[in-house]
């Protein structure tokens, strides 16, 4: 790829919050970076991997405050790699996971920068599997989705067919649904799961202070909202939450929780 500057972006995951789920691909450009760009879902412990002589920006929502724009984070990665070798763009799971890694890269590409990405392990994988809950289990299907529950389901066209995803997937890994929990659970009710139908919520999930609400669809908004529960948090719907074994849990780590999304 021909490049009009001399850096390269590494648009790196993170992990779920556990320090210790970094990939060794991950680790190894951290401490080599010039430049860290994180925003707000961000293990703190690991902003103290890179050298010395790192410049941090920190682009994330500030509590009280609106996010940086995406357009500004583009830019500030654009200098960067005009003036620096290597920059890590660390982001909290996978990049390319509702990270909005995928435009940050054609952006990049499209302004002449070298990119690459490094995978990070998703949080909707490991807060499950930190609670013992595997999110795909022979008994309980063959299929699960990922999906965000962050847009208005009430908005004109809605792109998430709640009703259509209870009829055609066995499993659902709501990522941002806390919000719109009540209304995402009377959709796939009207799309046909019954009340009874497994339901798990787990709030910061692989750190302390992790949470793990287990219970059922036609209760899942309630309890929920009665137990306080807050983001950033991983909702499961499925047979595969009764599939749960607690005695595979790991410890969650005694990590400081990045500043909730
Ligand atoms: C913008 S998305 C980013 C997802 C990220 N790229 C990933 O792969 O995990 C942010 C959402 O991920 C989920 N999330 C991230 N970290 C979490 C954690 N430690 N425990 C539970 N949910 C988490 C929450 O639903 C949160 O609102």
């Amino acid at each position: 790829m021909s490049t009009s500057v001399p850096g390269t972006v590494y648009l790196v995951g993170a992990g779920p919050g556990d320090p210790e789920l970094l990939t060794l691909r991950a680790h190894r450009l951290l401490q080599s970076c010039d430049a860290l760009v994180y925003d707000a879902l961000v293990p703190r412990a690991l902003l103290e991997l890179v050298p010395p002589h790192c410049e941090l920006h920190f682009v994330g929502k500030r509590r009280g405050h609106h996010s940086v724009p995406q357009r500004s984070t583009n830019a500030v990665l654009v200098e960067l790699a005009g003036r620096h070798r290597s920059v890590v763009r660390l982001k909290g799971g996978d990049p390319f996971l509702f990270g909005r890694g995928g435009e940050e890269a054609a952006h990049l590409v499209a302004a002449g920068v070298a990119v690459q990405v490094v995978p990070g392990v998703t949080a909707g994988i490991a807060a499950p599997a930190y609670a013992g809950i595997p999110v795909t289990h022979r008994a309980a299907g063959s299929s699960v989705t990922f999906v965000t529950g962050h847009e208005e389901i009430d908005k004109a066209r809605p792109s998430v067919d709640w009703r259509g995803l209870a009829r055609s997937s066995d499993g659902l890994v709501i990522y941002m649904g806390l919000h719109n929990l009540r209304r995402i659970g009377d959709e796939l009710m009207a799309g046909g799961l019954g009340p009874e139908t497994p339901a798990a919520v787990i709030q910061q999930g692989t750190v302390q202070g992790q949470r793990v609400l287990v219970t059922v669809l036609g209760e899942l908004a309630d309890r929920a909202e009665a137990q306080g529960l807050a983001s950033p948090s991983i909702v499961l719907v499925g047979a595969m939450v009764a599939q749960r074994v607690p005695a595979c849990a790991p410890e969650p780590a005694l990590a400081e929780m990045p500043i909730p999304f």
